[in-house]
């Protein structure tokens, strides 16, 4: 996404996960395959090795909700290992296998976050108190990053909504602001600036409690891990992935559009509302179809999908945008 690189190990140098998940298994079978041709007893070793199912990981802890929304797409979930080892959280690196790789110092409990501006109700909060009066819910969402690559994610999460509404919102809050943690010592991305940290996202407040807006603490059965914004983050299906902010420390009511992180570094390539938009290419690059990330080196060529208007959820949340010139507020 950024036009800054900071300096490091050109990406092309480094071997992707499922690359070298390949050339070892392609190694194996080289090892194997005197054994095999000399009919030796490893024949029935290799043939199960090869029939095993690649086991999937895991992480957290086992988090139980309420399925079959019927705002859950019905389409097959991104394998959850592509989905939590090819991420974007800068603060961990601008590489998508980063993430994963270097947010192992990361601390996500305690946790806790801080509710101000606009509202009757404020002050610090410990994560506990903000799920406990709310069911968890699990959600099936396509998300659609900016960069044109997309996936289907089983989130574990509560309606926005239904949280702000906790905090009485004034007449004067028109927006909500959302800030990520911001910790040197845990997030070695920090050091570049890549972005002016800390990240920073928000929305109109009728964004914020439309009902597919939620706050995740989960995906695929379980707690969020580092990467994907443990231990608490938004997830907004119609809109561009750089708006659902993960690691969220700080929840702000304001009467005025906050400033986001991306929009400050390049206000022509991502705008505030960022819905998802075929029509309106980026700056660089077509938006017009998305790359469906499938394992295989995350299919680099393969699976091209058409994008849809509001990534899919036009008929949910077109009419909170009846009002606005679509282009000019991309
Ligand atoms: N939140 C923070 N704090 N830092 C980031 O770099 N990247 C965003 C978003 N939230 C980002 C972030 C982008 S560009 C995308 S596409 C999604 O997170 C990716 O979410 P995922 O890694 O869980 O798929």
């Amino acid at each position: 996404m950024p036009a800054y690189r900071p300096p490091r190990i050109p990406s092309s140098e480094i071997t992707p996960e499922a690359v070298w998940t390949r050339r070892r298994e392609l190694l194996k079978s080289m090892l194997l395959a005197p054994a095999l041709l000399a009919g030796c007893s490893r024949d029935s070793e290799a043939e199960a090795a090869a029939a095993a199912p690649e086991a999937e990981p895991e992480w957290g802890r086992p988090l139980s909700a309420t399925t079959g929304s019927p705002y859950s797409t019905r389409e097959a979930p991104t394998r959850a290992r592509d989905a939590t080892t090819y991420n974007n959280y800068y603060e961990f690196g601008t590489d998508k296998a980063d993430p994963a790789r270097t947010s192992g110092k990361f601390k996500s409990e305690p946790w806790s976050v801080e509710i101000a501006g606009e509202a009757e109700v404020t002050g610090t909060f410990t994560l506990e108190d903000i799920l406990k009066p709310h069911a968890l819910e699990e959600r099936i969402y396509r998300l659609r990053c900016v960069e044109a690559w997309s996936m289907v994610i089983p989130w574990i999460g509560i309606p926005l909504g239904e949280l702000l509404k906790r905090f009485k919102p004034t007449s004067k809050a028109r927006y909500v602001a959302f800030t990520t943690v911001e910790r040197r010592g845990e997030m070695p991305g920090l050091r570049y600036p890549v972005l002016d940290w800390p990240y920073r996202e928000g929305l109109r407040i009728d964004e914020a409690v439309h009902p597919l807006a939620i706050l995740a603490v989960g995906l695929y059965g379980r707690t969020l891990p580092p990467q994907n914004g443990a231990p608490l983050r938004l997830v907004v299906p119609w809109k561009y992935g750089f708006k659902s902010i993960k690691s969220i420390v700080r929840i702000d009511f304001t009467e005025k559009q906050p400033a986001t992180s991306w929009n400050l570094s390049a206000r022509e390539e991502y705008g505030f509302y960022a819905n998802v938009n075929p029509d309106v290419s980026h700056p660089r690059w077509s938006q017009a179809t998305e790359r469906r990330i499938a394992g295989d080196g995350f299919n680099l060529f393969g699976n091209r999908l058409k994008t849809l208007p509001f990534n899919g959820y036009a008929e949910q949340v077109g009419s909170l945008y009846t009002d606005l010139d679509l282009r000019r507020n991309y």
